[in-house]
C-alpha cells in the first residue's frame, strides 16, 4: 500500500556532531548509523557539524579545520538520503548565533549553571561564559529547524529538556512560535567503550589509541586492535555491563551493525571462545566501515563542494522563516 503523507504532518528531525578529530567508531555506532536509518523514514532531516559548539574547548585552528572536512565527508560518505535529509555545518548559517541571542533572554543563568555537562567542563577548562551558555546555542540550533525531535544520548537529555522549557517560555510571552521538540534515543544508539579501557567512552582523546577504532583504519589495524581489546578471564559470552565491560561492548558493536538483540548475539556465539569472538566482530565492523571509507575515498572536492552549496542553500532557507517570524512575533522586523 502506498502511504501517503501530508507535508504539514511530516516531522522535522535536528541533530548535531561535533567536529572532534577523526571520526571513530563510537561516532558512527552512536549517531551517525542511526542518522543514516532515520534518513530512509518519514521525516525531514537536518544533521549539523556544530563546530561553533567545539569553540568552547579552544581547539587548534588546523587541528578544528580538519575535523570539520572530515566529519563532513564521513557524513556525506556514511550513506545518510540527501533527499530527505540536509548536512551543513553550524558556522554557515549565522541564523544559528543569532537565535541563540534572542533565545537567551528565555533561559536563567541559575538553569544553566546547573547543567551537568558545564559543572564537569568548568572545572577542567576553568569558566568562560560559552562554556555556560553552550546550551542555548544547542536550543537554537533545535529550535531553528522547527525540529519536533532529536535524536541524541543520554548525556543531552538535560539540554534536551532546558530546550523544551525556552521553547515553552518564549511560546507563552510571544504566539506559538516552536514546536516543543521530543528526545528520541534511536534504536541504534550504542555507547560504544574504549577496547582497551572498557569503562571509559570511545573517543579520540583517550589515552590508549589502541582503544579506538577510526573509520579509516586498515583490516590489519582493526584486527589488532579487536585482538588486544581487554575482556575478562571468564571466557563466557555474556551482557553484563557491570562485570563484564570489555566482552559487553564487543557484543554491543556485533549486536549493533548487525541490527540484532542482545540476546541473538549471545546465542550465536554461545559456544565460542573469545579470541574467535574477536576476529568475528572484528570482522563485521571492517565490512561495515569497508563502503563507508570506499566513498570517502572518491568524493571529490567538487562533489563535496556540490553537495555543500545546495544544502547550505536548503538549511539557509529553513533557518530564515523561522527567524522571520521570530521577528515578526517579537516586534524586531
Ligand atoms: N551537545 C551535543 C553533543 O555534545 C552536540 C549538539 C549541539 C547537538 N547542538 C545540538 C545535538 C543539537 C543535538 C541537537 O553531543
Amino acid at each position: 500500500m502506498i502511504k501517503f503523507i501530508r507535508i504539514a504532518d511530516m516531522k522535522t528531525v535536528f541533530s548535531g556532531i561535533q567536529p572532534s578529530g577523526l571520526v571513530h567508531l563510537g561516532n558512527l555506532l552512536g549517531a551517525i548509523n542511526n542518522w543514516v536509518k532515520l534518513s530512509d523514514g518519514d521525516s525531514k532531516n537536518y544533521f549539523c557539524i556544530v563546530d561553533l559548539h567545539s569553540l568552547t574547548g579552544l581547539p587548534n585552528k588546523n587541528d578544528l579545520k580538519k575535523s570539520i572536512d572530515d566529519t563532513l565527508k564521513v557524513l556525506i560518505a556514511s550513506g545518510i538520503n540527501l533527499e530527505t535529509s540536509v548536512i551543513y555545518k553550524q558556522s554557515d548559517l549565522q541564523e544559528h548565533a543569532y537565535l541563540s541571542w534572542i533565545l537567551s533572554n528565555f533561559c536563567q543563568v541559575g538553569e544553566l549553571q546547573r547543567m551537568t555537562q558545564f559543572k564537569e567542563k568548568a572545572s577542567s577548562f576553568g569558566t568562560h561564559s560559552g562554556l555556560l551558555t553552550y546550551p542555548i546555542l544547542m536550543a537554537s540550533d533545535i529550535l531553528i529547524h522547527k525540529a519536533n525531535e532529536v535524536p541524541v544520548g543520554d548525556d543531552q537529555t538535560q539540554h534536551l529538556e532546558l530546550t523544551r522549557n525556552i521553547a515553552e517560555r518564549f511560546n507563552n510571552n510571544y504566539g506559538e512560535i516552536f514546536p516543543i521538540p521530543e528526545k528520541t534515543s534511536g534504536k541504534s544508539g550504542a555507547r560504544l567503550m574504549s577496547l582497551r579501557h572498557p569503562e571509559n567512552k570511545m573517543s579520540k582523546s583517550s589515552d590508549d589509541i589502541n582503544g579506538t577504532i577510526y573509520f579509516n583504519d586498515s583490516k590489519d589495524s582493526i584486527l589488532k586492535k579487536f585482538k588486544s581489546s581487554v575482556t575478562d578471564s571468564e571466557n563466557i559470552i555474556k551482557y553484563d555491563q557491570k562485570n563484564k565491560p570489555g566482552i559487553s561492548n564487543l557484543i554491543e558493536i556485533y549486536a549493533t551493525i548487525n541490527d540484532i538483540k542482545i540476546s541473538d548475539a549471545e546465542k550465536e556465539f554461545q559456544n565460542s571462545q573469545y579470541g574467535e569472538f574477536k576476529i568475528a566482530v572484528a570482522e563485521t565492523v571492517f565490512d561495515y566501515l569497508k563502503p563507508i571509507k570506499n566513498r570517502f575515498d572518491e568524493l571529490t572536492t567538487k562533489d563535496i563542494d556540490d553537495i555543500v552549496d545546495e544544502n547550505i542553500k536548503l538549511a539557509k532557507n529553513s533557518a530564515q522563516e523561522t527567524i522571520k517570524e521570530v521577528e515578526e512575533a517579537l516586534g524586531i522586523c
